[in-house]
């Protein structure tokens, strides 16, 4: 309470604290973005906050966050508020449900309306169930209501909806493409939160390599990874599920789902890949860590590790602003490719290679995609941006978009060895041709390699966000360190 009394949020004076005014600053931006386009003398931006989830089975409320584009505009923390903003005058408001007096033995002292003013550096508060009545005094000419279609999940914004909303007149198109294109561009306060949730991320990953050993399971690195965060830096959500897969799980690009969780014994020779990151005030991280589970390369492993961290490094020195992300990935693959012809894995012409799409043989995925308050953040297929390419692997790119100054990206090249795309190729003449089977089948049940970093698109180039260790030396150097330290995470009791 002490912090929120402040106007900033603060998980403990050991964590990274946050001034409303970030918010301030994105409403502004918002409202310069619209005012040019003369939509009236009098118009109100209205957006309604994520609801408090019911579950019919029990009144247990799961731990609530935030709907991201409310977050953004205003970081209010809890649920079944209301905002907004006059677009001519910048004058913010925010509406909070009224809770009975008997909330307060459950959920705490109640909050007065200056309070959530004074938490939350807004111009004017209100009880959600005056809405109709303020902002019918504030005599509209238009209402912009938020209605867009996420292009990766397929779905629609909850557009804000209020009892007497239809006595005004409502545009509900204009305002999705304008936010998102505030959101696409970080300011230096938010990039501020995505340098903090990388660097505990970081160290979590690092403490992970330290403490894995054979014969661990995989959910207890990720429960290492989870502790590490949330203790230290009071990341109380995870930005997605973690992929904690060892051996040839390492090839299924989302393991750690409900029906795969994380659950397989490490053994000595696997290879790991580890993709993992935290939330803080609903700022993401994602980072993937790819490391032999014994601390120590074989020569096979050093070869894939090696060919996916040369496509990360060579997008990393060629992104800059200008610069598609689609030919960002054509290097990434062709980095990768020409890799597997070195160490005879493929044969042939590297421009066939590429024009018979055999790379999205080895990475069905896209390179990587933009990131802020959501893992896979939006703006990536805008109205007037470049759409979603049709080939094979180009059509997984959540953008490809050219890139700009302040653009947050994941860069995750990755080589793997699933089955199914291995039967694909083997049955596909174009795609067999290139391939060395006999080579290949050495890799069959190796899993796989992703190198994920997060960078910020700067006016020349890029900031690195993430810090692990990455070359080959790095990894078995801080392994190594991990074993001569006592074993911090003991085998787990016997509590059958
Ligand atoms: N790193 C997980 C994802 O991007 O889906």
């Amino acid at each position: 309470m002490a912090q929120q009394e402040k106007g900033v949020f603060q998980m403990g004076c050991h964590t990274l604290s946050i001034d409303s005014s970030l918010h301030r600053l994105n409403r502004q931006r918002l409202v310069n973005r619209l005012k040019p386009k003369n939509l009236g003398s009098n118009v109100l931006i209205v957006l309604q906050g994520g609801e408090t989830k019911n579950m019919y089975c029990t009144d247990i409320e799961p731990i609530f966050r935030q709907e991201s584009y409310f977050h953004w505009t205003f970081g209010v923390r809890e649920p079944d508020f209301y905002g907004a903003i006059d677009v001519n005058t910048g004058r913010s408001y925010l509406f909070t449900p009224k809770l009975p007096e008997s909330y307060a033995i459950w959920m705490g002292k109640l909050l007065t309306l200056q309070e959530i003013r004074d938490i939350y550096g807004v111009d004017e508060v209100h009880y959600v169930s005056d809405i109709a009545n303020v902002i019918t005094g504030l005599k509209p000419e238009l209402l912009l209501t938020l209605e867009g279609l996420n292009s990766d999940s397929g779905l629609t914004t909850r557009e804000a909806v209020f009892d007497g909303i239809g006595k005004f007149k409502v545009n509900n198109k204009i305002l999705y493409n304008e936010i998102t294109e505030c959101r696409l561009i970080k300011t230096s306060a938010e990039l501020q939160v995505l340098r903090y949730t990388n660097r505990i991320s970081s160290e979590a990953h690092k403490e992970v390599m330290k403490n894995i050993r054979s014969g661990m399971t995989e959910y207890q690195l990720e429960s290492i990874f989870k502790h590490y965060s949330y203790y230290n830096g009071g990341a109380r959500h995870m930005s997605y599920t973690c992929i904690c897969g060892s051996g040839d799980n390492g090839a299924t690009l989302h393991y750690g789902h409900a029906g795969a969780p994380n659950d397989k014994v490490i053994n000595d020779g696997d290879m790991c890949l580890f993709d993992m990151g935290c939330e803080y005030y609903c700022y993401s991280s994602d980072i993937t860590c790819s490391f032999p589970a014994n601390g120590k390369f074989t020569s096979d492993q050093k070869i894939i590790y090696e060919a996916v961290l040369k496509a990360n490094r060579a997008v990393m020195a060629a992104v800059k602003p200008g610069i598609s992300w689609r030919d960002m990935h054509l290097l990434a693959e062709q980095t990768q490719l020409q890799e597997l012809i070195r160490h005879g894995l493929l044969k042939g012409d590297i421009n066939d290679m590429m024009s018979a799409r055999l790379g999205y043989i080895f990475m069905p995925h896209g390179l990587g995609h933009l990131m802020g308050i959501d893992v896979h953040d939006v703006g990536g297929y805008l109205e007037d941006c470049p759409q979603r390419p049709k080939e094979q692997g180009l059509s997984s790119l959540r953008t490809c978009r050219t890139l700009e100054e302040g653009m947050v990206l994941t860069i995750e090249p990755g080589i793997y060895f699933i089955e199914a795309q291995l039967k694909r190729a083997k049955d596909d003449s174009n795609l067999s041709k290139f391939i060395v089977w006999d080579v290949i089948n050495r890799f069959r049940n190796f899993g796989g390699v992703r190198i994920e970093d997060d960078i910020v698109i700067t006016s020349t180039g890029m900031e690195l966000l993430t810090d692990v260790p990455r070359t080959v030396d790095e990894i078995e150097a801080l392994m190594a360190e991990g074993r001569k330290l006592d074993v911090k995470f003991p085998q787990q009791k016997m509590l059958k």
